[in-house]
Formats: structure tokens, C-alpha cells, sequence
């Protein structure tokens, strides 16, 4: 195979690396190999922000999209065709510091120092979506936008105040997005990136059918979407991937579009704008948009690489079980549907065929008087993986009785798993409390849960019982209570 040099353009400079590992992470490549080391290593897996960095390229409109993401668990063949930024990148021409960097000093944002430059990476990413004038950014974006960075000693207080002050109290830093455009679709390529070295391959397609392709004559190959799981294949179980098959540059996998009343999400879609979509649609996901892993991860990891991965406890799959969702599989130039529960069959093995990938996911958004709730149970707020998650759907007829009914849940099975046996107990019956708990009752014969270091297997159970009973409190007819009151009426025992 001929192999080409990956390129990139960092520092005002066009890279071009042909010596590199193909699993070698941006992270290595900054602080090893260039001896940048502004971008700090804490956990090597997505979890602590201090190797923040952004990373730009081409949207599909002729436009620049710039997005912070964890540069531990990126590989650096994912940058061909990109810009990378680090913290180095960010003093102002005459030297002085960044009003980003300025806010942090004046607000006294930092301490030991070690997270600071990714809080600065992070707080430079949202700098670059607010234009002067703009009104400041508020608590709840702010809070979104640091959910993947940690901090051990200052408290956020300060760095909060930092990110309201960086867009007020300074003079303007403007940015030459025009500039990056014309960097960037220099370094285009039509055709598939192909990169070699030690005998390990990387391939990254541009179009669909060249995925396909590959997919068929590589069956073996690994897929790599955001590298939100993959990246700790490496990082953190030294394994060793020979070939990849970088899914980040076919731009029609990121398609997300309306068809009749579905909302097909491509597999390539990341997180964030997966989620966008659906919160616009079904405004129920609000919540759990946020607490799904954080903003950089979101940034990062596709909706199709979750559903792929298929972990029992991934976050996806439970409400899109419960909306109908059906996967969309296409192996060559044949697609085919399933059910999204059908698709996984046991512990880390689904139905996909040899040479087949994942497309995208179809969801019914627009059924009328249907009542969905999804909830994640987890120690922390943002940031963390969750020990159950559950979501609901019903539809009820003229009579009040149950019409329709899918439950999903994760964190309860070897896979995530729809609740038959629990909807069978509700089917033709009243939405009210009987029922209700004779579902709940049933629930036993769907799951049997495993104890684990985050919930034992009895915490599961009971949780998975409960968030059935919220959601028949939040959604019975007449008087349903909004989320808040919930546990006032529970601990009160009004309900
Ligand atoms: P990758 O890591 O690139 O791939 C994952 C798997 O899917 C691989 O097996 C890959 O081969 C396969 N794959 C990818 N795309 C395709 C395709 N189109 N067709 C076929 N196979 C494909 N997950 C949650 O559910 N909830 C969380 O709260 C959460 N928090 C996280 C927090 C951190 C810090 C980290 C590191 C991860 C977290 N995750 C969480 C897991 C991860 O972010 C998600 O599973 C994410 O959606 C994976 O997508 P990706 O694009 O990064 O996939
Ligand atoms: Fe912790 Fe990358 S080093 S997120
Ligand atoms: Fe020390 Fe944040 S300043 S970890």
C-alpha cells in the first residue's frame, strides 16, 4: 500500500508526519515529540480535561467548525486535513495574554495550575462562538461548556467568573476564521486517506461508498468514529489495532434530516449534535443531553459509535428502545433495518454481518399524544457513567387504557434490553396504580442485575422499579406531577 504523509496545520505551520504510530495519540505527538507541554496528561482517558485542546475543520456549508476535544484519546492520523490549537496558540500577536488567559489571571482561576490549560481551551472554544457584543455567556452554558474539565484546587467559582468577564471586560481578540477556511480546504482531499507505518494501517474515507468499500475488502478492520471508546483500547489496554477505519471524514454519515415522522441521525453525527437534534424534537432529552458523558467528549463520540459499542450501560440505547428506534445497518451497497433491541444479542456481540457497518439510526419523533421520559441514575451530575438508565414511552386510547408501551433500559442486563414481560403487564390496562405496580413486579422476570462497584444488583432492581413509578407519577392522567415535585410527594407520602 502507498502511503501518504498525514497533514495538518498547528502553529501557523502546515505538519506533515509520516513517522508516526498510527495509534500514537495527539497528546504524545504535542508533549513528546514537539515538546509543546502546555497541554497537561492527567487521566489518559477522557475524563479530566487537562489535555483540552480544539480542533478545527471544514463544515459541509464552506464553513469552519471549531470544537474542544480531549486530545489523550485522539489519534493523530484523525488530524490529516484539520487545525489543531493548543494553549501555545493563544497570546495575542503583540504577546499579551489572551483576554480568555487575562479573565483566568484577574479572577485568580488558578492554583497548582495543572488543569488551567484546559479550563483556557475549553473558555477559548465558547470565546470563539460569542461575537462582540454579544450578551455573556449564561451559568447553564458555561457549566456545559466545563463539564469535562476538573479542577482539585481553585473551585470553579473563579473560573466561572472568568468565563462571564473574558467577553466583556477586554478588548476584542478576533479571530481569522475566513484565513482557516482557505488553510483548510487547501489540505482537501477527495479521495481516501490512506497512512501506513509498521505494518498498521489507517484509512480514512470521504464519501460513503468508498466506507463501504473498504468495510467489504477489510472486514477485519476496526472502525473508528470519535475514538471516545477506541482511544482507551490504547491508552488504557495497551491493545494493539493493525488496521482502523476512520469513519470522521465521510461527511454524509454526520447527515441528520426528517423523513416523514422520523429523524434519521447518521451514524457519524457527534453527540452534541445528535442530541441538539433530538432535545429540539423531544425536549424531554434536555436533561439527559447533559449529563451524557461532557461538552468535549460530546464533541467527539458519535451517536452511531455508542449504539455500535452497544455497552450494556451505554446511555443511547434505553430511550431510543423506547422511542422505536430501528438501527441502520448497510453492508456494500445493501441497507437493511432492524429494531434497535434487536440488534444487540448478548454481551458485546450484536447482528451485524461481516463487512457491515452502521449508517445510521431512524426515530420516530412525531407520534401524537405519546408521554416519554428518559432518566440516568448517577453518582455525579456531569461526567459520569450510569449505574441505571431508563426511559418510557405510552401511548393511551380514548379510554385512558394503555394503546402502546416500549421500555428501555440499560445498566440492568448484559445488554441494553427492552422490558417486555413489564409492558405485557400494562398493555389494554388503565395508566393508573395497579398496573402500574404489577409491571413494576414484573420487571423481576425481565432483568436479573448484576452488583458491580457502582450499584448492587438489589440498588438496581429497586431503581428500575421506581423510575417506572416516577414515570407513571410525572405522566398519570389528571393530575401528573411535574419532575421537581416528585420526591417532595414520595417522602411525603402523598404518592
Ligand atoms: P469509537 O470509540 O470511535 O468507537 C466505539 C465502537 O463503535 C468501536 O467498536 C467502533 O469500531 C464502533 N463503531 C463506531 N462507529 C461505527 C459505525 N458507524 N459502524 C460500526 N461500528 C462503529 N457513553 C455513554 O453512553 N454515556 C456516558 O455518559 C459516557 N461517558 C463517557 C465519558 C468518558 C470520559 C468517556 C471517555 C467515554 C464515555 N462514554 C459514555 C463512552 C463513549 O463516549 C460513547 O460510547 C461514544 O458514543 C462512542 O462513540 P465514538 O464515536 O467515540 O466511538
Ligand atoms: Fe485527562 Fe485527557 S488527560 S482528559
Ligand atoms: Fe490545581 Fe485546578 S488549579 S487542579
Amino acid at each position: 500500500m502507498e502511503t501518504q504523509a498525514i497533514r495538518f496545520h498547528y502553529r501557523g505551520e502546515l505538519r506533515e508526519v509520516a513517522d508516526q504510530p498510527t495509534t500514537r495519540t495527539v497528546l504524545q505527538y504535542l508533549r513528546e515529540d514537539l515538546g509543546c507541554v502546555g497541554t497537561k496528561e492527567g487521566c489518559a482517558e477522557g475524563d479530566c480535561g487537562a489535555c483540552t485542546v480544539v480542533v478545527a475543520e471544514s463544515d459541509d456549508r464552506g464553513g469552519v467548525a471549531l470544537r474542544a476535544v480531549n486530545a489523550c484519546i485522539q489519534f493523530l492520523p484523525t488530524l490529516d486535513g484539520k487545525a489543531l490549537f493548543t494553549v501555545e496558540d493563544l497570546r495575542l500577536a503583540d504577546g499579551s495574554l489572551h483576554p480568555v488567559q487575562q479573565a483566568m489571571v484577574d479572577c485568580h482561576g488558578s492554583q497548582c495550575g495543572f488543569c488551567t490549560p484546559g479550563f483556557v481551551m475549553s473558555l477559548w472554544g465558547m470565546y470563539l462562538t460569542h461575537e462582540p457584543g454579544d450578551p455573556a455567556p449564561s451559568r447553564d452554558e458555561i457549566d456545559d461548556v466545563l463539564s469535562g474539565n476538573l479542577c482539585r484546587c481553585t473551585g470553579y467559582q473563579p473560573i466561572v467568573q472568568a468565563a462571564v468577564r473574558m467577553g466583556e471586560d477586554y478588548p476584542h481578540a478576533p479571530f481569522d476564521r475566513e484565513g482557516l477556511a482557505r488553510t483548510l480546504e487547501a489540505l482537501r482531499r477527495d479521495e481516501t486517506f490512506a497512512y501506513e507505518r509498521d505494518g498498521h494501517v489507517f484509512h480514512a474515507p470521504r464519501t460513503l461508498e468508498q466506507l463501504a468499500a473498504l468495510r467489504l475488502e477489510y472486514p477485519e478492520a476496526h472502525i473508528l468514529a470519535g475514538s471516545t471508546d477506541v482511544g482507551l483500547w490504547v491508552t488504557k489496554q495497551f491493545r494493539d489495532l493493525s488496521h482502523l477505519i476512520y469513519v470522521g471524514q465521510v461527511q454524509a454519515l454526520r447527515d441528520i434530516h426528517e423523513e416523514g415522522d422520523d429523524l434519521l441521525i447518521g451514524a457519524g453525527a457527534l453527540l452534541n449534535d445528535a442530541y441538539d437534534a433530538l432535545v429540539a424534537r423531544l425536549p424531554e432529552f434536555a436533561e439527559f443531553r447533559q449529563r451524557f458523558a461532557s461538552y468535549p467528549i460530546r464533541n467527539a463520540g458519535t451517536l452511531g459509535g455508542n449504539l455500535a459499542n452497544g455497552s450494556p450501560i451505554g446511555d443511547s440505547m434505553p430511550p431510543l428502545i423506547a422511542l422505536g428506534a430501528r438501527i441502520v445497518l448497510r453492508r456494500g451497497a445493501r441497507v437493511r433495518e432492524l429494531p434497535l433491541e434487536d440488534y444487540y444479542l448478548a454481551y458485546q456481540k450484536n447482528a451485524s454481518e461481516p463487512g457491515e457497518f452502521v449508517q445510521g439510526v431512524r426515530v420516530p419523533v412525531r407520534v401524537s399524544g405519546r408521554r416519554f421520559r428518559v432518566y440516568k441514575l448517577s453518582k455525579r451530575f456531569d461526567q459520569d457513567i450510569s449505574a441505571v438508565c431508563a426511559a418510557f414511552a405510552v401511548t393511551l386510547d380514548e379510554r385512558g387504557a394503555v394503546a402502546a408501551v416500549r421500555m428501555g433500559y440499560g445498566g440492568v442486563a448484559a445488554t441494553p434490553s427492552r422490558a417486555r414481560a413489564a409492558e405485557d403487564a400494562l398493555l389494554g390496562r388503565p395508566w393508573d396504580e395497579t398496573p402500574v405496580r404489577a409491571a413494576m413486579d414484573a420487571l423481576a422476570r425481565d432483568f436479573q442485575p448484576l452488583t458491580d462497584m457502582r450499584a448492587s444488583s438489589g440498588y438496581r432492581m429497586t431503581a428500575a422499579r421506581n423510575l417506572l413509578y416516577r414515570f407513571y407519577l410525572e405522566t398519570a392522567p389528571g393530575a401528573p406531577l411535574a419532575a421537581h415535585q416528585v420526591n417532595t410527594a414520595v417522602l411525603a407520602g402523598t404518592a
